[in-house]
């Protein structure tokens, strides 16, 4: 009886559908969801490890070269505009522009949280 408790315990601890490269949030994994759908996976690959852009994964609160010289900390405020204005920023070594996109604001904050996560949840004790 115990033994068979013990099998359901880690049958249950083991279940999981399409597992990420890390273990996610609810919250993060939409972000990833949508991420995937808005066709940012193309550039960004789909665990974020980057291909034609760069990688999402330790992107969070990292130092970004941009194309201007100058050197920004990757905060949400700059991810958040990076999303929305890709524009305005450049970073540098890529010749390929980010193509704009139609993604409201709260979409754009739920991407960020599955970046933020992809930064921080290695980090945790
Ligand atoms: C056609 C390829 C392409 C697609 C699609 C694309 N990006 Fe990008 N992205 C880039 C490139 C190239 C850069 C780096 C150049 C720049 O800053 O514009 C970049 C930069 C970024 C940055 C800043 C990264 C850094 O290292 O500082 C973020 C955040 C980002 N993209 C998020 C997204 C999101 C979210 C989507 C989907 C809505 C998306 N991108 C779609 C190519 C793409």
């Amino acid at each position: 009886m115990t033994l068979a408790a013990a099998g359901l315990a880690v049958g249950a601890a083991a279940c999981g559908s399409d597992t990420p490269a890390v273990q996610l949030s609810d919250a993060a994994a939409a972000g990833r969801s949508l991420m995937i759908s808005s066709g940012c996976a193309a550039c960004h690959g789909s665990d974020g490890g980057g291909g034609v852009g760069p990688a999402f994964v330790g992107l969070f609160m990292s130092d970004r070269p941009l194309s201007d010289g100058t050197i920004v900390t990757a905060d949400r405020d700059y991810l958040v505009e990076s999303i929305m204005m890709p524009g305005m920023k450049q970073v540098e070594g890529y010749s390929l522009p980010m193509p704009s996109n139609s993604l409201t604001r709260d979409e754009v904050d739920l991407i960020v949280g599955y970046i933020v996560e992809l930064a921080t949840s290695g980090t945790t004790p």
